[in-house]
C-alpha cells in the first residue's frame, strides 16, 4: 500500500463524516493538541523565550496556537519548561500547561502531557511552537486524509533544498514512510534525503502513548526521540502517512535570529498576499509590513514604508502611506494617511491625516476632519468637519464640529502636575499661535484673536483677544538703524 499523498491531492475537509474504518481514533471527532515548548532556544541568545518572540506582532507560539484552534483542535496542552511563566502569562486561557522539568527530548517532552489527558480518546496533533508558519488548513488536510486512510500517524512533510539539522523522512519502496532518522544519527545516504519531518503530526492519541512507553534514548543525541514512535507504530504493521506540505514554509522551524527574520518575511509575504487577494492594493509589498491580525477593506491603497501593527483596522477604499506606522487603530472608509503616526487612534470616513502628524491614544476623529502636516493630538476628540491643518497641538481636548484650529494653536493642558481639559464648541474660530490654557471652554461659534493666550472661558458667538495691542513709531526704523550701526563701529 502507498501512503504518500500531496496536500493539494488531499484538498480542503469535505464536511461530510470521516470514514469509519473500525479504529478508536476514526470514530471519534474528539482532537486535542500538544505543542512542544520548553526547549530553551539557546541560539536565540535571549532573556525572552524563543517561542514568544514575535513574529508579524505576534509570538510564534500563538501563531502555532491559532492553527491548532482554526483545525478545530479542542482542548490544547502546551509543554513549557524553560522560561514556563512566561509562556503560560502569554497564553493565558487559551491553553493548559504541562512541565517537562528536564528537556530529555521531543518524546519525553510529548510524554509530559500524558496526565493531563488521561481519559481523552481520538486525535492528538502534534506541532512545536517555533513553527509559526504552520497553518489550520494544512492541519485539516492532515486530519481528513489521517481519518480517511485510518492511520495511527500522519506526519508533516516537506521537500527542501538544503535539509541541514533537520529529520529525513525515510521511505520504503513502496513508498511508505518507514521512519525517521536524525540528521546526527544519518547515515550518508539517508543525509542526501530531501524530505524533511516538518516536526508537525497527527496520531491517534491512545497508540501515541503506547508507542512513546517503548521509546529509547540510544541515539547520538542521547534523547528520547518522538520521530522513533513511527517505526514503531510501522513495526507493529500500522499505517503511517507523510503529508507533503503544498507550501515548504509551513515546515519552518525557528531557532536562532536569521531565521526569525526569514519567518518573518515569510508570514509577511502570505498575510499581503492575502489582502491582495482580498481586493486590496499593495503598491510594493516587499516594503510593507501588516501584523497578522490587521484587517483591511477594498480598494484600499497601502503606499511603500508602511507597517499596519497589532489590531488595526482600515477601511475601504482608503490610501495609506506611503511612510506610515500605524498600531492599533481604526481608520474609517475612504480616509487618507500619509506619512504619520498614529497609536490607538480612531479616524472617521473621508478624514486626512498628515503627511507628518502623530496621532496618540485616545484621539478620536470624526468624518471630513483636516490633520495636516506637523499635528499632535492625545486624548481628543476632533468633531465633523473641523480642521487642524498645520503645526499645532491638541490634547486632553473636545473640539466639536466645524471648527478651525489655527497654525501654530496649542492646548496648554500640563501645569507639570496634572491635566486639564479644553473644550471647544462648534463652529468657533481659533486663530494662530492661540494658546488655550486649560480647563477652558470656548463657546460655539467664538473667534478666538490670533496670538491669543485664553486662560479665560469664552462665550458663545464672542470674541476674544488677549494680547499686547500694537504700536507704530512713524519712521523709527531707520533712527533704530543708524544708532545700531554706530555701536558697531564702536566695538571695533
Ligand atoms: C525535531 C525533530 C526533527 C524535525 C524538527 C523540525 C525530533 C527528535 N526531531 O528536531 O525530525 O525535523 O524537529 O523542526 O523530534 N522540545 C521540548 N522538550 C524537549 C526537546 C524539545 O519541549 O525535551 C521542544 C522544543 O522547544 C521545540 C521542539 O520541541 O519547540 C523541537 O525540538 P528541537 O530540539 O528543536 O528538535 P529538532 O532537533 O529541531
Ligand atoms: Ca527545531
Amino acid at each position: 500500500m502507498i501512503f504518500e499523498c500531496k496536500s493539494e491531492a488531499a484538498g480542503k475537509p469535505s464536511g461530510r463524516p470521516a470514514e469509519k474504518r473500525g479504529s478508536r481514533a476514526v470514530s471519534s471527532g474528539n482532537i486535542v493538541g500538544i505543542v512542544l515548548a520548553a526547549g530553551l532556544g539557546k541560539r536565540m541568545k535571549s532573556k525572552l523565550h524563543k517561542v514568544l518572540h514575535p513574529v508579524c506582532g505576534k509570538p510564534m507560539v500563538s501563531h502555532v496556537l491559532g492553527a491548532l484552534e482554526g483545525a478545530g483542535v479542542r482542548r490544547i496542552v502546551v509543554v513549557v519548561g524553560h522560561g514556563a511563566e512566561e509562556v503560560r502569562a502569554a497564553l493565558g486561557g487559551r491553553a493548559e500547561f504541562a512541565m517537562q522539568e528536564r528537556q530529555l527530548g521531543t518524546g519525553h517532552a510529548v510524554r509530559a502531557a500524558e496526565a493531563l489527558l488521561a481519559g481523552e480518546e481520538g486525535l492528538a496533533v502534534v506541532a512545536c511552537g517555533d513553527s509559526p508558519l504552520l497553518r489550520a488548513e494544512t492541519l485539516s488536510g492532515m486530519i481528513a486524509l489521517h481519518r480517511e486512510r485510518g492511520a495511527a500517524a500522519t506526519v508533516l512533510t516537506a521537500v527542501v533544498d538544503d535539509p541541514g539539522g533537520l529529520g529525513r523522512i525515510v521511505r520504503g519502496a513502496d513508498g511508505a514512510v518507514e521512519r525517521i532518522v536524525e540528521a546526527k544519527d544519518a547515515s550518508e545516504e539517508e543525509r542526501n534525503i530531501r524530505e524533511i519531518n516538518a516536526g508537525t503530526y497527527v496520531f491517534d492519541l491512545r497508540l501515541l502513548f503506547e508507542a512513546l512507553a517503548r521509546v529509547k534514548n540510544e541515539n547520538r543525541q542521547g534523547e528520547y526521540y518522538l520521530t522513533d514512535v513511527v517505526s514503531i507504530l510501522r513495526e507493529e504493521g500500522r499505517p503511517v502517512l507523510g503529508y507533503r506540505a503544498a507550501d515548504p514554509a509551513e515546515a519552518f522551524g525557528v531557532n536562532d535570529r536569521a531565521e526569525l527574520a526569514e519567518a518573518e518575511r515569510l508570514m509577511r509575504r502570505r498575510i499581503n498576499r492575502e489582502h491582495m487577494m482580498n481586493g486590496v492594493t499593495i503598491v510594493d509589498p516587499e516594503t510593507t509590513y501588516i501584523d497578522a491580525d490587521v484587517s483591511i477593506g477594498r480598494d484600499t491603497v497601502v503606499h511603500p514604508g508602511t507597517m499596519l501593527r497589532g489590531g488595526t483596522r482600515i477601511g475601504e477604499g482608503c490610501v495609506i502611506g506611503p511612510q506610515c506606522d500605524i498600531t492599533d487603530s481604526e481608520v474609517a472608509d475612504g480616509a487618507a494617511v500619509r506619512h504619520s503616526v498614529l497609536n490607538g487612534a480612531v479616524v472617521g470616513a473621508r478624514t486626512t491625516v498628515g503627511p507628518f502628524a502623530y496621532l496618540r491614544p485616545g484621539t478620536r476623529l470624526g468624518e471630513d476632519v483636516k490633520i495636516g502636516d506637523f499635528v499632535e493630538t492625545k486624548n481628543a476628540w476632533i468633531g465633523d468637519g473641523s480642521k487642524v491643518s498645520h503645526l499645532a497641538y491638541v490634547g486632553d481636548a473636545r473640539i466639536g464640529r466645524n471648527v478651525n484650529f489655527g497654525c501654530g494653536a496649542i492646548t496648554v493642558n500640563y501645569d507639570g502636575y496634572s491635566k486639564s481639559e479644553t473644550i471647544v464648541e462648534d463652529d468657533a474660530f481659533i486663530g494662530s499661535n492661540v494658546n488655550l490654557v486649560a480647563p477652558v471652554r470656548i463657546g460655539r461659534g467664538a473667534f478666538v484673536v490670533a496670538g491669543s493666550t485664553i486662560t479665560k472661558d469664552v462665550g458663545e458667538d464672542d470674541m476674544a483677544v488677549a494680547r499686547e495691542r500694537q504700536t507704530n513709531k512713524p519712521g523709527y526704523a531707520k533712527t533704530l538703524r543708524a544708532r545700531l550701526i554706530a555701536r558697531k563701529m564702536n566695538r571695533t
